[in-house]
Formats: C-alpha cells, structure tokens, sequence
C-alpha cells in the first residue's frame, strides 16, 4: 500500500471508529433510537395529543436536542420555556393580551372576557408545550438571518426527537406569536423574537396523510 492509501486507510478506521462512538452515545443517551431518515420521512403534525403527563427526563432528551442544532459561529442564538400544567398560563395570557388588545373596541365586558378566555384556552392543548425563541447575537460574521436558522434548525431537532421518542409535535405561530403583547408576556429583550410553539404530547389521531413535491422539480443539477 502507497504512503497516501495507507494515510487514507487510517482516516477511514479513525472516522469509522467516531461514527461508532457516537452511534453508542445516541443509544446511551436516549435509551432507543429511530434511523434518521425514518424519523425525517415519518414525522408528521401532530394537532391532537392526549393531556397525559410527559416525563421529564423525555422533555429533556428534547430540549437536549435542540442545543446540537447548527449554528454559525457557536452563538447558540436560542432560549426555550418549557411550559406543563398551569405553567402553560404563561402562553395563554399571552394569547388572551394579544386578543384583547387587537379586539373590537366595541365589544361588551362579558364579550371580551369570553373571547379572552377562549384565547387562553388554546395554550392547553397539549400537556407540554416549549416556546422557542431567537436571541440573535451581535456578532461581525453571523447576520441575523442565520441566527434565525440555527434556531429553526433546533425547532427541527426538537421535533425529530420527539417523534422518535413516540410523541407527537407540531409547531405553532401565527400572528399572535410576533405581537407586542406576546414578546411582553415572555419578556422579550430588543433582538428576541419567538420563533414558534412546539405543542407536544401522546398523540391522539392518527399522523395525516402528506405529500411533497419530488426534489426533482426544485432541483437544478450543476455539473460543469
Ligand atoms: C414556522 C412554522 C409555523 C407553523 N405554524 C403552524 C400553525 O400556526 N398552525 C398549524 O396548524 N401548523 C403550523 N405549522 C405546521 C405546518 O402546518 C406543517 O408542518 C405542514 O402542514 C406540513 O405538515 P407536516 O409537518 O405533517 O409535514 C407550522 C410550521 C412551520 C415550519
């Protein structure tokens, strides 16, 4: 074998044996393991999930999760709430603020008050739901835009991990998110902007039947 096969031979063993480390730190860690790619194709929204408790330990692999992300730079541009029980009032009084301060002024007490109520209601449709937010950093060489990817990449982890723990997730905006109110319910600082709701929970439903465009259609293939 040539100086540069046998250099090559032993960056193969070198990167097989890391792949096995961190395949047996995976199985550590989560105690089961789904393959990626069956995670990725079979994950789906998940709106209907039963209220039974969540175990920590299962919210935690999650959230772990999310810290891997990519991100540019290592900023780490992410903060996360998990909100159980009454926690999850944290949310609702934020989409109870949002409604009222958007709301017909000429609505009556009692109007404003059950539509107040209705809004908050919203936020205990699942036992755990994990409020995730950008903290973009000031930093030279990261624009804000890839901030907002890394934080959207850990939203994506976070899912995956999930579903592969056999939760259902399903990730929720909506104008109410981005609101004034809602950034003043989770006391936002100037940069921060939430980036979602991960409800998460058992699912009741089956997962819906999805489609996706084949890559072939949005795909240019460069060669030379
Ligand atoms: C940034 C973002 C925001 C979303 N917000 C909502 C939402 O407010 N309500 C909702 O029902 N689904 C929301 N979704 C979930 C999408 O509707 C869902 O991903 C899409 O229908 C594809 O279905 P799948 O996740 O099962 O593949 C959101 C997804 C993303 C990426």
């Amino acid at each position: 074998m040539s100086g540069l096969a046998h250099e090559r031979n032993n960056l193969w063993k070198k990167k097989r044996k890391k792949a096995r480390e961190v395949k047996i730190e995976f199985n550590e860690w989560s105690g089961k393991s789904m393959d990626v790619k069956e995670a990725i194709r079979s994950r789906r929204s998940i709106g209907k999930v039963k209220q039974d408790p969540v175990d920590k330990a299962l919210i935690e692999e999650i959230l772990e999760a999310g810290t891997w992300a990519p991100n540019h730079c290592h900023t780490e541009p992410w903060r996360f709430w998990v909100m159980t029980g009454e926690g999850r009032g944290l949310l609702g009084k934020g989409y109870a603020e949002v409604a009222a301060a958007e709301a017909d002024p000429a609505l009556s007490k009692e109007e404003l008050a059950k539509l107040k109520s209705a809004q908050e209601k919203k936020a205990f449709r699942a036992p755990v739901v994990i409020a995730v937010a950008v903290t973009p950093t000031a930093h030279a060489i990261v624009p804000e835009v890839e901030e907002y990817a890394a934080a959207h990449s850990a939203v994506q982890n976070m899912m995956l991990t999930a579903h592969s723990l056999g939760l259902g997730t399903i990730w929720r905006t909506g104008a109410p998110t981005y609101h004034p109110k809602m950034r003043e319910a989770f006391g936002l600082a100037a940069k921060e902007e939430l980036v979602g709701f991960v409800y998460i929970g058992y699912p009741d439903m089956a997962p819906p039947r999805a489609e996706r465009t084949p890559f072939a259609q949005k795909t240019l293939w460069v060669s030379e």
